[in-house]
This record gives C-alpha cells, structure tokens and sequence, in this order.
C-alpha cells in the first residue's frame, strides 16, 4: 500500500495563532496544508479568505491546499491563486459549469480540484474525472471540524481508485472529515493518496508521531 500524504487543516487551529500553526505543520513532516474556506451559505460556518493564505505562504513550505466550501467559488479562484494556493477545490454541489471553472484555475496554473459531500455520489463527477487534479471526497457533512467519519463514504473512495485505474486517469484522491489514527488505516486501504486531518492534528501532543501513524508508518 502507497504512503499517502498528509494535509493538516488550520480550521482546527488556534484562530489567533496562525502561523504558528503552519510552523507546527511544517516540523510535523506532513507535507501539504490544508486551508477551508466557508462562507457561511453552502456550510453554515464562516472562516476565511484569500488574505490570510496570502499572510501565510512566505510562512510555510508546504503545499497550500485550498478547499472552498462556497457559492460562486468562481468569483474567488483569482485571489486564491495570487494569495499563493497550489491546489484550489471547490463544490460540484455548488458549481453549475464545473468544466469551465478547471479550466480557469488551470489557466491560472494551478491544480483543480472537485469534491463531493457525503451525499452526492461519484456517478455526480464522473464526466470530470478526466479533467482533475484531486477529488477531494468528503468524509463528513462539510461546516465543521472534529466531526465523525460517515464509514458508507470509504465505498466512494474505491470506487474512484477503481475508475482512475480502469481509464487511466491521474486525480489524486483526498479524503477529508474525521480521519484519526483508527480511521486513518480504514482510508488508506480504500485507496486514499492524501489524509485531511484537523481536529486530531491540533489535539496530538507529538503530531510527528501523529503524522507517520496517519501515514501507516507507525503504530
Ligand atoms: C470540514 C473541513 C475539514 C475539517 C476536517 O468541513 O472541510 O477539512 O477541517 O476536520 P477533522 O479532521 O477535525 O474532521
Ligand atoms: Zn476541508
């Protein structure tokens, strides 16, 4: 089984201390950071926005992963690729013309990724599959971190591994929502290439150690 990578999300942070959380990632060993962007009508919570990815990228090595739990999340991408995201994620549920928006965030150079909430199945993404960089599965209803995993979503992340085989396709497949140390092998097995973790991360006293468990490389 591959190692997957690991993306801490900073929604679990402490909200006055931002950059020391992205510190605390980067000596973690994971590898990406994980940003969640909700504004409060497709998630009924608020976070974020482009200014403080901005703060933080001079701040961090890691890749910046940004997940955006919005309405009109094309109205956003722009300032998200200047604030220094990698990876920019939105909403099937939230997005009518989904091929058009990859596009503009491929045209800005940056990787596109797709998600989908626990409800929507992959049969909802399939005509974008060829075109991703990530699909970003969701393994809790979105809005909130430390959350319990929905175990019926590890049947989507099979399937998605199934069809990226099948056609040859090249998404890496992220999983986000309740992923702990005894999840974690539950997902990894399902075929996850990257873990979100938020609430475990900013609990773990030693999130080294945290982070090569979720990893599979300790027990
Ligand atoms: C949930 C967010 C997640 C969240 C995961 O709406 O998209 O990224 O931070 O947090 P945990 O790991 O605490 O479930
Ligand atoms: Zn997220």
């Amino acid at each position: 089984m591959k190692t997957p990578l690991i993306a801490p999300s900073v929604l679990s942070a402490d909200f006055t201390h931002f950059a020391a959380a992205a510190a605390d990632i980067d000596a973690s060993g994971a590898e990406w950071l994980h940003l969640d962007v909700m504004d409060g009508h497709f998630v009924p919570n608020l976070t974020f926005g482009p200014q403080l990815v901005a703060g933080l990228r001079p701040q961090s090595a890691a890749v910046f992963d940004v997940h955006l739990m919005v309405y009109r999340p094309e109205n956003l991408v722009e300032a998200f690729v200047q604030a220094g995201a990698d990876y920019i994620t939105f909403h099937e549920e939230a997005v009518v013309h989904s091929h058009r928006l990859i596009g503009v965030i491929h045209h800005l150079g940056k990787k596109a990724g797709i998600s989908i909430v626990p409800s929507t199945p992959v049969s909802g993404i399939t005509e974008l599959l060829p075109f991703v960089d990530l699909v970003l599965v969701m393994t809790v209803d979105p809005g909130f971190g430390g959350q319990t995993l929905i175990p019926s979503c590890l049947e989507k992340i099979k399937t998605l591994a199934q069809i990226r085989e099948q056609r040859e396709y090249r998404f890496l497949i992220s999983v986000d929502g309740g992923i702990h140390a005894h999840t974690a092998p539950l997902v990894r097995e399902a075929g996850a290439d990257v873990l979100v973790t938020g609430a475990a991360f900013f609990q773990a006293p030693d999130k080294a150690t945290l982070v090569r468990r979720l990893k599979g490389l300790e027990l």
